[in-house]
């Protein structure tokens, strides 16, 4: 089972969008995938309370260190953490496990990332957006060492260029190549329309386009068509993105 967190110290940086996209892409390609929703905020429990027979969604609940330790020190919900991951990642029944975190950074954040096997940071690589990303990287790396796990965070940390608008303009492209001589740089989903489609109608961004496929060859009403045309390529865009960014994420490992 591969673990793969979402994290920034940013709030609306894009990590429940993120979960929502890459769980979407792993739907497509029928991977079984289990989410966790560690952010009070609770966007991709909503999304999930939709509740799809392929993605498995768990109780929102079964992780939050709170309610499994309420009144355990950090040391011990970190270890309560590591090892229910332990015991999800030796049960064999998922291929990955996504998480959504907090949008703030709390050590358990951190220890949780420690404990991926990739960390995603989304931001649109402004420059007001470094102080975030090297943030929550500088947070990853100091919890990585007071465990005293091997792990190198270089490899385990990524940054997501996410939000179109923002992430194509030319005022963005000096501070996204500053960025990409220190970290990872991936670029991920930007079709943000298929995102809150997706979130809107609590199912997958796969689901979505073969929805309007259907639509699409089969209409009667021309109009009908015509937009369902559209919808089918931004959607196939959206899924080829998160195709490119996993791609590159896993670098030539297998999905
Ligand atoms: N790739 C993207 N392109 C465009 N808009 C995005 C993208 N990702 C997120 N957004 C928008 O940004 C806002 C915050 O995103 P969200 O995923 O909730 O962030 P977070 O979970 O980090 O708080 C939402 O309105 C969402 O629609
Ligand atoms: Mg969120």
């Amino acid at each position: 089972m591969k673990v793969i967190s979402a994290a920034s110290s940013k709030g609306g940086a894009g990590k429940s969008s993120l979960v929502i996209g890459i769980a979407s892409y792993l739907h497509w390609k029928k991977k079984k995938t289990m989410i966790l929703d560690l952010d009070p905020q609770g966007s991709v429990a909503l999304w999930l309370s939709n509740q799809f027979e392929d993605i498995d969604p768990i109780d929102p609940d079964l992780l939050s260190v709170e309610a499994l330790v309420p009144d355990g020190n950090d040391e011990t919900k970190i270890r309560v953490i590591a090892n229910r991951l332990g015991e999800l990642a030796e049960s064999g029944d998922y291929d990955y496990l996504l998480i959504d975190t907090k949008g703030e950074q709390a050590k358990i954040t951190s220890a949780i990332g420690a404990y991926s096997d990739f960390v995603l940071c989304p931001t649109n690589g402004h420059a007001i957006e470094f102080e975030p990303v090297v943030k929550t990287y500088m947070n990853l790396s100091t919890v990585i060492k007071e465990l005293g796990l091997p792990t190198d965070p270089d490899k385990l940390f990524s940054v997501i260029l996410s939000k179109r608008k923002v992430v194509e303009s030319g005022e963005v492209r000096s501070s996204q190549k500053m960025l990409a001589e220190r970290f990872n740089v991936i670029p991920g989903p930007t079709e943000s329309a298929s995102y809150n489609q997706a979130i809107q109608f609590g199912t997958t961004i796969d689901r979505l386009l073969s929805t309007v496929q259907t639509i699409r060859d089969t209409s009667e009403v021309a109009k009908l068509r015509a937009n369902a045309k559209r919808a089918c390529e931004r959607h196939e865009k959206s899924l080829e993105t998160l195709d490119f960014m996993m791609t590159q994420l896993l670098n030539g490992e297998e999905l």
